[in-house]
């Protein structure tokens, strides 16, 4: 039978695709999440558990069940402007919650994690692209989360975990079948909110700060789509499972680009041939003015490349999503 990994916030969006892009390899995802923020529809590559991190019993009861090889760790929550006006649910839930799902592993002897980490984790790094030897500094109670629970992958060594985080910079597209996309509740995210003002959705998108030190004023984030993300989950299982490798690592997953908050409403004007109604409004507290990757050692020692690091590509993705989404909508409305 073919290997099982745990995927904690398997429903989520890069959790969904982190789950086809397993099932392409052959493996069988059991997806772990309580459907806070996930989606159930989502889940259609493995089962699926209900459960929390901080459900104990629930966490044995899948690992007990389903005996899996490796721990995919993604399940969190990820909106670094909410950790700021509420930090104890980020403790909580990110660190508190892994530490939970690490006691798991350990009374089950499960010894290989891949841990969804973050950009973030970096703040406003002194030097751009940033290269995992950049100082790991949070700008929110967010990163910080992320941070934390890399130390505690770091230490676990010495209970023999072999870990890979892997420092995301920003998900964006969708699944280029249309079998995924962005679904969160309520969406904090650029890509999915421009391209909501662009359908009508949404009345405006508020341009969050116009006075960073970037050349039209607005942040720079490097944008990677979610499948090349997904696919270097897989890459890092295989890393952790080649003989003698032990430790704890990180990598960037980025495109290695980056794009101003201007740029992405330009791109989506270009796809779409809408022009979505925006205005400008304060700096949302802790947003780094710019992160942009680099993901030469990803590339180097996982063997990763991004297949769609282009803007415009990305963008198409995520607003194909979206389309298809508000086609069935209106279909069942009529
Ligand atoms: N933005 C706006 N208006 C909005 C929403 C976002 O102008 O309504 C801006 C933000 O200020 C930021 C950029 O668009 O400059 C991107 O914001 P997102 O919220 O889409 O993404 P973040 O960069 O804040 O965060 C994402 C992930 C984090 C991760 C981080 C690393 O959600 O998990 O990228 O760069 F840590």
């Amino acid at each position: 039978m073919a290997d099982r990994i745990l995927v904690t916030g398997g429903a989520g969006f890069v959790g969904s695709h982190v789950c086809k892009a397993l099932a392409g390899a052959g493996l069988v995802p059991i997806t772990y999440d309580d459907l806070s923020g996930g989606n159930k529809e989502a889940i259609r590559w493995g089962p699926l558990v209900t459960g929390d991190l901080a459900d104990r019993d629930k966490l044995d009861f899948a690992m007990t069940r389903f005996k899996p090889r490796a721990v995919i760790h993604l399940a969190g929550v990820i909106a670094a402007g909410e950790s700021v006006a509420d930090p104890a649910k980020y403790y909580r839930i990110n660190v508190v919650g892994s530490l939970e799902l690490l006691g798991a592993m350990r009374r089950h002897g499960v010894d290989a994690a891949v841990f969804s980490s973050s950009a973030a984790v970096y703040g406003d790094a002194a030097e751009m692209p940033v290269t995992e030897d950049a100082a790991i500094q949070p700008t929110s109670p967010y990163g910080r989360t992320k941070a934390a629970v890399e130390g505690l992958l770091q230490d676990y060594v010495a209970y023999g975990l072999r870990s890979i985080s892997l420092r995301y910079f920003n998900a964006a597209g969708a699944d280029p079948d249309g079998e995924l996309g962005e679904l969160h509740e309520p969406e904090t995210h650029l890509i999915p909110l421009v391209l909501e003002a662009a359908a009508g959705i949404r009345d405006v998108f508020e341009i969050y700060g116009t006075d960073y030190p970037t050349p039209d004023g607005t942040c720079i984030r490097d944008y990677v789509h979610v499948s090349d993300l997904a696919r270097a989950h897989v890459l890092a299982l295989e890393r952790l499972a080649r003989p003698g490798r032990a430790g704890a690592e990180a990598f960037n997953l980025g495109s290695g680009k980056g794009a101003s908050v201007q740029e992405v409403i330009a791109a989506t004007e270009r796809v779409t041939g809408l022009v979505p109604p925006t205005r400008n409004g304060p700096r949302r507290p802790g947003d780094p003015a710019r992160l942009v990757a680099d993901p030469t050692r990803a590339m180097q020692q996982l063997g990763w490349q991004p297949r769609h690091d282009d803007l415009d590509t990305q963008i198409g993705h995520a607003w194909a999503f979206l389309d298809s989404r508000m086609g069935r909508r209106l279909r069942r409305a009529g």
